[in-house]
């Protein structure tokens, strides 16, 4: 088996979203706290109707459907999430149901939970799977599917909800460097969940960006080792063309950039030109500790950084801008973007991505990536994931009911108390209708 890696992908969130402007102005906090202070535009939320499984059998049924996958074709099913609705039965069990109704119950794979880092879990098993001797011929089949959510106060507007499918099998248009694997894996308590009654975790929010960023630093070291083991020279970011990163938030993945190219001028790789090298030298004596402490090597590295953040980085940030941190679908709404963005254009290209999950485990690795063959291939991976529409269309929503005409309301009144009247209908001609529940 070749070219062992993604073939297809599908991604799903709700249409509901909380704009971080009007979140800052809810919660009180200082004009551009949350957009500019965290660097987010959006946050997606599921309601009552929707959760974690409803949206996982969205993305997986629009998968089969869009690329006209037969459901005997799979082989493996993973799902990886964090967000627990039951102690013991699986995720991956609920969307049986789609695959049963075809007669396919001959589908290996259950759930995989460490925090945010369950879907990269989930993926390397596929691959491994399509790569092994127990290969049955057959596609893998990848969900990552999250709704986070936060107790009140400022972990709060770092909440998301997504779910994605990622279909795993040989010739892939996105292929898995197998050999390159940097991974970090420690004992922490960053974030964690220990209150099974409750869907909130328990955050240490400093400690959980310093964990992240240590992590961003072990696997760099780790994957620019094996790297320079295989294939005999030195790798900076200049070897990579994209770089993908887990996006709790978008000012984290500015900083982890950054701290890319300080690992770089430390190296005294190719990546930091003279001028660089320059505003970095007053940093080139700190302890690894005192790095991380350090304020103005924060924001010398970003400022180095920041060429390099826009064109390496800044077209991966689309959809986890929009729709907050989506947990295990986190890295992979961020290489959505970047395939929404960039298409065919990826041609060739390496793409690194790192993947983090509190607690805490952590893993670098890396895709080159071909155009494929139709379906399974980067333009119409594009296509099915249609990220403009589905974005465009849920502002549509927010926007343009009011005044709106020829529409039905979703009639859900499940939260309405008995004896509410709730809209059911406008009609072509903006004559509204109510019902009592
Ligand atoms: N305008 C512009 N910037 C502002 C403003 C403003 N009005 N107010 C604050 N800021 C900036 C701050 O200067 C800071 O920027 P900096 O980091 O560049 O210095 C930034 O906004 C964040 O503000 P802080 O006061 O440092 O942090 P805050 O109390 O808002 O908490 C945190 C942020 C820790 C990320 C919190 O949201 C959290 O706990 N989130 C969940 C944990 C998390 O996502 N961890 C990441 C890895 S683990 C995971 O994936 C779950």
């Amino acid at each position: 088996v070749k070219n062992v890696g993604i073939l297809a992908m599908e991604i799903y969130f709700p249409p509901t979203c909380v704009q971080q402007e009007a979140l800052e102005v809810h919660d009180g906090v200082s004009k551009g706290k949350y957009t500019i202070g965290l660097g987010q535009d959006c946050m997606a939320f599921c309601t009552d109707v929707e959760d974690i499984i409803s949206m996982s059998l969205t993305a997986v049924s629009s998968l089969l459907e869009k690329y006209n996958v037969d459901p005997k074709q799979i082989g493996r099913l993973e799902v990886g999430s964090e967000t627990v609705l039951d102690k013991s039965k699986a995720i991956k069990t609920f969307l049986m149901q789609i695959f049963e109704e075809h007669g396919n119950t001959d589908i290996e794979g259950v759930d995989s939970t460490n925090a945010c880092y369950g879907g990269t879990a989930a993926l390397f098993n596929c691959v491994n799977w399509v790569e092994s001797s127990s290969w049955d011929g057959r596609y893998g089949l990848v969900i990552c599917t999250d709704s986070a959510v936060y107790a009140e106060g400022p972990a709060r507007p770092t909440g998301g909800a997504a779910s994605i499918a990622m279909l795993v099998g040989p010739d892939a248009p996105i292929v898995f460097e197998s050999k390159l694997r940097g991974s970090h894996m420690a004992h922490a308590y960053d974030f964690y969940k220990p209150n099974l009654a409750s869907e909130y975790p328990v955050v240490d929010g400093k400690l959980s960006q310093s964990c992240y960023l240590m992590s961003v630093d072990a696997c760099y070291k780790h994957y620019c080792n094996k790297y320079e083991k295989f294939e005999g020279k030195q790798f900076s970011v200049d070897d990579a063309e994209y770089i993908v990163f887990h996006s709790p938030y978008n000012k984290l993945v500015q900083k982890s950039f950054a701290r890319l190219m300080y690992n770089d001028f430390l190296r005294n790789a190719r990546s930091i030109n003279e001028d660089a090298k320059e505003k970095l030298s007053p940093f080139s004596n700190l302890s690894i500790d005192e790095s991380y402490q350090s304020r103005d090597l924060e924001k010398v590295s970003q400022q180095v950084a920041k060429p390099l953040y826009d064109k390496k980085v800044q077209p991966t940030t689309l959809i986890p801008k929009q729709i907050g941190n989506t947990y295990t679908a986190s890295l992979y709404s961020a290489f959505a973007s970047l395939i929404h963005n960039k298409q065919s254009e990826l041609t060739g290209k390496r793409i690194i991505m790192f993947s983090y999950g509190s607690g805490l485990a952590a893993t670098m690795f890396s895709f080159r990536l071909n155009e494929g063959q139709h379906p399974f291939s980067l333009s119409n991976i594009a296509a099915v994931m249609n990220v403009a529409d589905k974005l465009e269309s849920r502002h549509e929503l927010m926007e343009h009911r009011y005044g709106a005409k020829d529409f039905v309301t979703s009639n859900d009144t499940s939260l309405l108390a008995p004896g509410t009247y709730y809209l059911t209908e406008v009609d072509s001609s903006y004559r509204r209708f109510y019902a009592k529940k």
